[in-house]
């Protein structure tokens, strides 16, 4: 069911209650990567433009909850969308329960923004407490979840602060809205050719999502180690690359499923290979097929690179779940290269493509593909679950359209 956003609810002079993904990874206090802040301003001007006061809630890492801790504070992101919207943020507090907090916002004005310190320095918040939860309810008269990469979370400020303000407007945001669109929406009825490419180090992780799109794709592309479990399950010599054992009973379920449904499941013939995993440290070796012992793959080799690009190329709709290689290190970084422009080179001839967050959307940043893809999702653990299509308590419960 499509649900109400924040495009169609009136906004001038109401306090709106905006609950962010501003977990971001910082160092030394600094923001590495500021995209979950950008992904948020436009549903932030939709309510600061129309005379809104916009009262913005997140957390930021894993704190204990038993009160203030400077590195887990959200002064650094109040900077930087401070910056980024070219006008001050409020951060009134290092208590988003308290009066100074509450004061702060009485004496909001329209067109104001206003942050509120890490929900998590409470309790409360991953509790789902219904005390914390009906303190930041009274702060506003529309609640807005924007907070696509917590969606899959029922923490206090998903789904109790909504729960309170049953009777109010309870709305997606512009960033919930396109998360959904395409990693729900598209992916429920994908123009074929439909392309799934799934990479990373573990097929433990992937595999309810597997099982998930596997019916409705016509190519399942594996790279990165969880291809190496799959080798091992169809009996190839795979040195000493990464395999789970506990898997592999796993996997035969899959490339038997993958028959069944007639859904082509391609694996790397060839592999860029060290003797130390490492990125300077081994001798390397590009290896077709038997991986000798002494061995490990690390990249999807030169052939694996072409036609698993060609497969991309060939189709209309492609979802891209995990890196081929340890693309972190430079020996073995050409295979997501690969991967990523050709997935942008099918956007530019009219497929769509959409990318899971984490290592995925840290790969298209690298390699500058970013721009050219359909949607970079700014969910980690959230795209993954929504690609296995498990429902969103926290989504659900919003109004419907
Ligand atoms: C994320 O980065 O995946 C989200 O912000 C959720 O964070 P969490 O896993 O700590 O709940």
């Amino acid at each position: 069911m499509p649900k109400q956003t924040i495009a169609n609810i009136p906004v001038a002079g109401k306090r709106v209650f905006v609950r962010v993904d501003f977990n971001v990874p910082l160092k030394d206090g600094h923001i590495t990567d500021d995209r979950r802040i950008r992904a948020a301003i436009p549903t932030i001007k939709s309510v600061i433009d129309r005379g809104g006061r916009a009262i913005l809630a997140s957390h930021l890492g894993r704190p204990e909850g038993t009160g203030y801790e400077s590195e887990h504070s959200l002064k650094p992101v109040a900077d930087r969308l401070s910056e980024l919207l070219g006008k001050p943020v409020l951060f009134p507090s290092q208590d988003c329960t308290d009066e100074q907090t509450r004061a702060a916002i009485d004496a909001m004005t329209d067109g104001q923004v206003l942050l509120l310190e890490n929900l998590r320095f409470h309790k409360g918040e991953k509790k789902g407490d219904e005390t914390f939860a009906k303190r930041l309810a009274s702060y506003a008269d529309i609640y807005v979840n924007d907070a696509f990469g917590t969606c899959h979370r029922t923490d206090a400020s998903m789904y109790a602060v909504p729960l309170e303000m049953a009777g109010k407007p309870r709305v997606t945001g512009f960033l919930v809205e396109k998360e959904i669109k395409y990693l729900s929406e598209t992916l429920a009825n994908p123009t074929k050719p439909f392309c799934v490419v799934l990479g990373g180090a573990k097929v433990s992780d992937k595999l309810p999502a597997i099982e998930h799109l596997l019916p409705k794709a016509d190519h399942i592309v594996i790279g990165g180690a969880m291809a190496y479990t799959f080798l091992k399950a169809l009996g190839h010599k795979v040195g000493e690359s990464r395999v789970e054992d506990d898997q592999i009973n796993n996997a035969k379920r899959i490339l038997e499923l993958a028959a069944e449904s007639k859904t082509d499941l391609h694996l790397p013939q060839d592999h860029v290979c060290s003797t130390a995993f490492s990125e300077s440290a081994g001798d390397l070796k590009e290896v077709e097929d038997a991986i000798p012992a002494g061995y490990m793959g690390l990249d999807i080799g030169p052939k694996t690179r072409l036609q698993f690009a060609q497969v991309i190329k060939s189709s209309k709709t492609i979802v891209w779940n995990g890196p081929m290689g340890v693309f972190e290190w430079r020996p073995f970084r050409i295979g997501t290269k690969i991967i990523a422009e050709a997935i942008a080179d099918a956007t530019a001839a009219g497929a769509t493509s959409i990318v899971g967050g984490g290592d995925s959307a840290a790969a298209a940043e690298t390699f500058g593909v970013a721009d050219r893809l359909s949607h970079v999702s700014t969910g980690g653990g959230a795209s993954l679950e929504m690609l296995e299509g498990k429902p969103f308590k926290a989504v659900d419960l919003l109004d419907n359209a």
